[in-house]
């Protein structure tokens, strides 16, 4: 099914790991897609070579999603090659994880540069275009939409990790204030809230059986997530099948969330 056919995504940190699932799962609903990176240039390419050989339609652009100017140069591309912006996924997302008493300021600023910045950059061009466009009836009911991936640790303290759980937390806030302020524009904005997911950003918790043993007692539904799980949840996020779905965080964790502790415990 293409649901998605004729509006134009762009992907943030799309060249690896949730971003690349979300990219193709778009592409493959029948969105352009721009696959933005800001390292390994050859992945980028070569998902570019992937979807357009499997009939779909995409650019890979460079940009480092905390820096305004290359954001915004990276939408007048996309403007340039596609004409408009109808989804945008702001994923672009780093770890930089450290005992707090021995985080750097660099540890902390990198962190939140990129999660959090980065999403006020990609989104208030993305909300820009929205506006100035409004909707267009025979691509999508929505003047725009805005899916942040955030995670349960918008939920969830992460001792050892705290410029990450901060930013998570920013991005919830600023995913439904941004939600809130652009509702009656018909521009949706929504959240995504993984668990664990097998991508490079959490190698260490499901490279062995050890680790993966020990991950798995914090899922109850018994299995790592894979990328693709998120790939359906944004494509259902990004079309018109949740139109009434305004300012949510979606969560896709095996039920992480659950306080598995204490089917056991309490
Ligand atoms: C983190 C992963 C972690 C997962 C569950 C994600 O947001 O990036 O490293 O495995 O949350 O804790």
């Amino acid at each position: 099914m293409q649901q998605l056919k004729g509006q134009s995504a762009l992907v943030t940190g799309a060249n690896s790991g949730i971003g690349k699932a979300v990219a193709e799962s778009l592409a493959s609903a029948g969105a352009n897609v721009v696959i933005n990176y800001v390292s390994d240039p050859d992945s980028a390419q070569q998902m570019v070579t992937n979807i357009k050989a499997a009939g779909g339609n995409a650019i890979a652009i460079k940009a480092d999603v905390s820096k305004e100017d290359q954001v915004h140069d990276m939408f007048q591309k996309m403007f340039d090659t596609f004409g408009t912006i109808d989804i945008l996924v702001n994923n672009a997302g780093i770890q930089k994880d450290s005992p707090f008493v021995d985080m750097t300021l660099d540890q902390w600023m990198a962190v939140i540069n990129v999660n959090l910045t980065g999403y006020f950059l990609c989104a208030r061009e993305a909300a820009r275009e929205f506006l100035r466009r409004g909707i267009v009836k025979d691509r999508s009911v929505a003047a725009g939409k805005i899916i942040c991936m955030s995670s349960v640790h918008e939920r969830i303290p992460w001792a050892g990790h705290v410029n990450y759980a901060s930013s998570k937390g920013g991005i919830m806030m600023f995913s439904k204030s941004l939600s809130q302020e652009l509702a009656p524009h018909h521009i949706r904005v929504n959240a995504i809230g993984p668990g664990a997911i097998r991508t490079p950003i959490n190698k260490s918790a499901w490279d062995t059986q050890e680790s993966l043993d020990r991950l798995l007692t914090l899922i109850p539904y018994g299995r790592i997530g894979e990328p693709e799980d998120i790939g359906k949840a944004a494509v259902w996020l990004a079309s018109d099948e949740s139109d009434y779905v305004n300012g949510i965080t979606l969560f896709v964790d095996g039920g992480m969330l659950l306080y598995p502790g204490f089917s056991t415990n309490g």
